[in-house]
């Protein structure tokens, strides 16, 4: 992580300073579970927030402060922008951005959805400002299946964008007509269902959690399939003591508060030297620290801007999501 040799006395300053300038500025910080411990440590301490991409996008949408921190990757920033144009978004560091938006040109996915005109448009959030304005639906890893079965069963046909394995997965489980783009996120795709397979035999009283865009043969394995959140949720409620975890391992931090006493292990990748890029934490998480995030606050810089048109259209998907999420809450209490 960025400030880990960090002195305690220096971080600790550090922090009081980024406390006193959310005050100050009439900010909130929200984060993700694949950041540092430190930033969700003060998310935590300063009335902010630590979740998974759908309830980061509902926390920045309901919270009144003026301005929106978001510590994480780019598309969370955009999509607090998109549902809060009114409200200043601030990011540590701008460059912090995600495979499968790379993965997922607006353009050439603009062509693609041009080709299929008969189809409804899904993407996942992990996509650009400019792509979501191109679909009719925007969802996450913890509602993507649910939406896809609500629409299989309207007998919409649906062209998913961009992760091919969370497609294929919200395809087997709800078995709608599905087309999709052929991108893939660098840290869940080196999880190897091969060795998975050993760990398990190894700790055979281990339940195995798997976020969806790891590959089909993983998924295959798991106990329980689920966004961050829902991992961290499986991991409290199931009642195994020892779990074998595929997603990034910076999910731990929150794991091991949320669930004491139990233990969490990290399913196999292809090797820390050779072969594995990100080596189970995204490189574009791992750019958030202390130091970036209070810049960012000191001087207005690293603020998410969105075309306001672009803004607009992409915000009637995401909507779609927030309001059928809101319709699922009333019917599941
Ligand atoms: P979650 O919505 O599950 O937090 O996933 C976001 C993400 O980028 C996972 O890699
Ligand atoms: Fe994107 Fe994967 Fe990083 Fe999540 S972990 S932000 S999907 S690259």
């Amino acid at each position: 992580e960025l400030e880990e040799s960090m002195a305690p006395e220096e971080k600790r300053d550090l922090k009081s300073r980024i406390k006193t300038l959310l005050k100050e500025k009439d900010a909130v910080l929200v984060a993700h579970y694949y950041v540092s411990g430190d930033l969700q440590e003060l998310a935590a301490e300063t009335g902010g927030f630590t979740s998974d991409s759908l309830d980061m996008a509902r926390f920045g949408n309901e919270h009144p402060a003026s301005t929106l921190v978001v510590a994480g990757v780019r598309f969370m920033g955009e999509t607090a922008k998109i549902l809060n144009p009114e409200k200043k978004v601030l990011m540590p560091d701008l460059e912090a951005t995600c495979s499968l938006d790379l993965g997922c040109p607006a353009e050439e996915f603009s062509a693609f959805c041009d080709q299929h005109p008969d189809r409804t448009v899904v993407v996942y959030a992990n996509t650009s400002a400019e792509v979501k304005a191109r679909s009719h639906w925007v969802v996450t890893s913890s509602i993507a299946e649910k939406v896809v079965r609500y629409l299989h069963q309207k007998g919409e046909k649906v062209l998913w964008a961009p992760d091919k394995y969370l497609g294929d997965y919200v395809q087997s489980r709800t078995g709608a007509d599905l087309i999709s783009w052929d991108g893939a996120c660098v840290v869940h795709e080196e999880f190897k269902a091969e060795a998975l397979k050993d760990m398990r035999l190894e700790n055979p009283d281990a339940a195995v959690l798997v976020h969806p865009e790891s590959p089909r043969e993983v998924i295959e394995q798991a106990d329980v399939v689920g966004s961050t959140t829902q991992i961290i949720k499986a991991a409290q409620e199931l009642p195994n003591r020892r779990f074998i975890v595929a997603t990034d391992r910076g999910i731990f931090h929150k794991m091991r508060q949320a669930a004491p006493g139990k233990v969490f292990i990290p399913a196999p990748i292809a090797g820390e030297t050779v072969e594995c890029i990100a080596c189970a934490h995204c490189p574009w998480m791992a750019m958030n620290g202390l130091q970036n995030l209070a810049h960012s606050l000191e001087t207005g810089e690293n603020e998410i801007h969105v075309d306001p048109e672009t803004g607009r259209r992409a915000r009637v998907a995401v909507e779609r999501m927030l309001e059928f999420s809101r319709n699922l809450k009333s019917v599941e209490s």
